[in-house]
């Protein structure tokens, strides 16, 4: 496609030598339709929750607005944006992501870019009106029951204040991507009377394993004498969050929101 374009470019060029030069038209939507298609997807699934699935804003900015989209040529603003995220800014690292999955996000946004950009569309929702979408009492309904997150957390303990801790931005992005920032690893040790401690992973070699365990008690055990299991809690937390639909993430984020 972009080939194309290239050739399009050119023979406007050459058609413009000799006589006044004409100023390429605004570039029409020209991403291949099944890319953005694709892209669409990608980005409902990936991005929409923070952007808003067509890209207009919702709790991040809008993107067909934006100076990285409108300047991006072939991803080459888009793609290092996608990649490295801004962590500090609320905007998650899409590390693995590939290649053909972030050209497939760019065509999409400069598609809706084009679009909006030959629409008349005056009027747009204010992005920030629509940060707290959501229901708090579903979200507090959802967290102690269907959504299981009391399984793991407590707004009593863990999570309380939480939303004095982030920012709103900064809530969302721990809530649906925690960042590992002082998160390793979690263990559930169990002793042979059965009794289990939960904590951090703080010391790990062949003989002993350290917990920082969940009541705030660093506790050592001997490997051998317990049975240990581990699990990398980050990535069963998203894949978790992808199984919960857009209208339980809101008001799950209203509900957090509220945990001042
Ligand atoms: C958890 C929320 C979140 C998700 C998910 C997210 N973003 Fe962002 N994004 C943000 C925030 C917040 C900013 C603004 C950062 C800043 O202020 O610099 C941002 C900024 C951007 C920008 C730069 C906008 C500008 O003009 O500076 C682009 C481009 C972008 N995001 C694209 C994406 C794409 C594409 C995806 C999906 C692959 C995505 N984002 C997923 C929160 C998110
Ligand atoms: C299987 C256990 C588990 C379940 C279930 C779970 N989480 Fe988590 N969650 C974690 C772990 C582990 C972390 C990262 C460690 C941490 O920050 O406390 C985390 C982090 C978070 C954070 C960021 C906390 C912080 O201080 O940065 C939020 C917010 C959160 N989860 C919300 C939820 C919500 C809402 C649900 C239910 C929809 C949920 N979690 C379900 C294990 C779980």
């Amino acid at each position: 496609m972009r080939l194309i374009f290239g050739l399009l470019v050119m023979a406007v060029w050459a058609a413009g030598q000799g006589h006044q030069a004409t100023p390429l038209p605004r570039q029409q939507p020209t991403e291949d339709p099944a890319a953005v298609e694709r892209g669409q997807a990608l980005f409902k699934s990936s991005c929409g929750f923070c952007h808003g699935d067509d890209a207009t804003g919702a709790r991040a900015p809008d993107l067909l607005r934006s100076p990285v989209v409108l300047r991006d040529d072939g991803g080459n603003l888009l793609g290092p944006t996608i990649r490295n995220g801004r962590p500090d800014k609320g905007m998650p690292s899409f590390t693995t992501m590939k290649d053909d999955q972030i050209a497939a996000i760019v065509a999409f946004l400069h598609h809706q870019a084009n679009l909006a950009l030959h629409s008349n569309r005056v009027a747009r929702d204010y992005p920030l009106a629509r940060l707290l979408t959501g229901n708090a009492q579903a979200g507090k309904a959802y967290f102690d029951g269907a959504g299981g997150c009391s399984g793991c957390h407590s707004v009593t303990g863990d999570l309380a204040h939480i939303a004095k801790k982030y920012s709103p931005i900064e809530l969302q992005q721990h809530m649906v991507y925690p960042s590992g920032n002082d998160v390793s690893k979690t263990a559930t040790v169990t002793l042979k009377d059965g009794t289990e401690y939960r904590g951090k992973v703080v010391h790990q070699d062949e003989f002993n394993i350290g917990l920082m365990c969940d009541d705030g008690w660093y506790r050592s055990f001997r490997a051998d004498e317990v049975k240990i299991s581990e699990k990398d809690p980050l990535e069963a937390h998203r894949e978790l969050m992808r199984k919960y639909t857009d209208a339980d993430i809101h008001n799950l984020f209203a509900y957090l929101e509220s945990l001042k």
